[in-house]
């Protein structure tokens, strides 16, 4: 089977496409015939060795992570979901773990998810990492309705999920991006757009009671600027001074809260992203759509910014 490799950690020139023996499912594991896949940011992370201490030197390594697909073999003990069933899921970016840029993966049963009649491969791998950790964030900060929320990076894959769930809940939405995204991100549902090439919302007068940072480079000092009096900060890369200043507030308290918007994948949270999407509230946004050939082109678009929503890789 064909799979996007590396044989080094490294820059886009590391990667390639190799061919791979079918994998064989042990016990608990399911084999995916994968149709479509994303790309996230701790795809290219991980291939340029930023995660090593968790991914390890084993080489050659098969990146991905976010996947949809069907079920093609059932490995001892596991008896559900049958072959043929439609599943998306993560598979962990772990020493040894292959990844989901391939034509099949082997994957623990209880990654799987079935997938909705009414989603196609695409949109469910467009879903995982990026829809889990908009609605985990959001969901930390408790009741928005009526809230003056504000989404930095609000047109990237975590960003887009944001705004879209953060209105759904009721929220007033501003979404800070790039001047060529303005007009997408009015169309997610945003009620005021800033270009953060032009304006830094930290220096303005709008006060907000979330700042949700996708973009994952905010300080809590500027943003404490524009808080309304018990603002709470949700960053989804958290740097160490903030993971300080998080676990000091939680000890000390304060007026403001931190909160670590970590991806949570648990069967509810699926669930919630799923309702989401059938009652038509969040949609995803599917900007470019490669082939597997092509995987590496796809790091390279997510890679350069300005994209929307989501970058797929296809496998048929
Ligand atoms: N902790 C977790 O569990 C978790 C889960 C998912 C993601 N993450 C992390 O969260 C970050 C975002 O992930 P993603 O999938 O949303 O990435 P993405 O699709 O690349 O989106 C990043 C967004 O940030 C915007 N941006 C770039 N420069 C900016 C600036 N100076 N100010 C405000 N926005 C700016 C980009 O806009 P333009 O492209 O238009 O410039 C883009 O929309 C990544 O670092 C990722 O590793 C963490």
């Amino acid at each position: 089977m064909k799979a996007l490799q590396i044989k080094a950690y490294g820059g886009p020139e590391v990667m390639q496409i190799g061919e791979l023996p079918e994998p064989d499912p042990k016990r608990g594991q399911v084999v995916v015939a994968i149709k479509a896949a994303s790309v996230n940011p701790v795809d290219w992370k991980v291939r340029a060795g930023e995660l090593k201490l968790i991914t390890g030197r084993t080489f050659p390594k098969t990146l991905g992570s976010d996947f949809a697909g069907v079920v093609e073999r059932l490995g001892i003990g596991v008896t559900e979901p049958p072959v043929g069933a439609r599943v998306y899921g993560i598979t962990p970016v772990m020493m040894r773990k292959p990844g989901a840029h391939a034509e099949r993966l082997a994957v623990a049963r209880k990654r799987l998810r079935l997938m909705p009649d009414s989603m196609s491969f695409e949109q469910a791998a467009a879903l995982p990492i990026a829809g889990l950790t908009a609605l985990n964030g959001l969901r930390k900060c408790g009741e928005l309705h009526g809230k003056a929320v504000l989404i930095n990076g609000g047109t990237g894959g975590v960003g887009h999920f944001a705004v879209q769930i953060a209105k759904a809940r009721g929220a007033t939405v501003t979404a800070v991006c790039s001047e060529r995204n303005a007009g997408r991100a009015r169309s997610l549902g945003a009620d005021v757009v800033i270009d953060y090439r032009k304006q830094d919302f930290t220096a303005g007068s709008v006060r907000y009671d979330v700042v949700f940072d996708a973009f994952g480079h905010l300080k809590y000092p500027d943003v404490a600027r524009v808080f309304t009096d018990d603002g709470t900060l949700v960053t989804t890369l958290p740097a160490l001074p903030l993971i300080a200043r998080a676990v000091w507030q939680k000890v000390v308290g304060g007026r403001h809260r931190i909160v670590l918007g970590n991806l949570r994948d648990h069967p509810e949270d699926y669930a919630e992203l799923e309702r989401l999407l059938a009652e038509g509230s969040v949609k995803p946004v599917l900007d470019k759509i490669f082939p597997l050939a092509e995987a590496a082109q796809a790091y390279a678009a997510l890679e350069a910014g300005g994209t929307v929503g989501k970058v797929i890789i296809r496998i048929v």
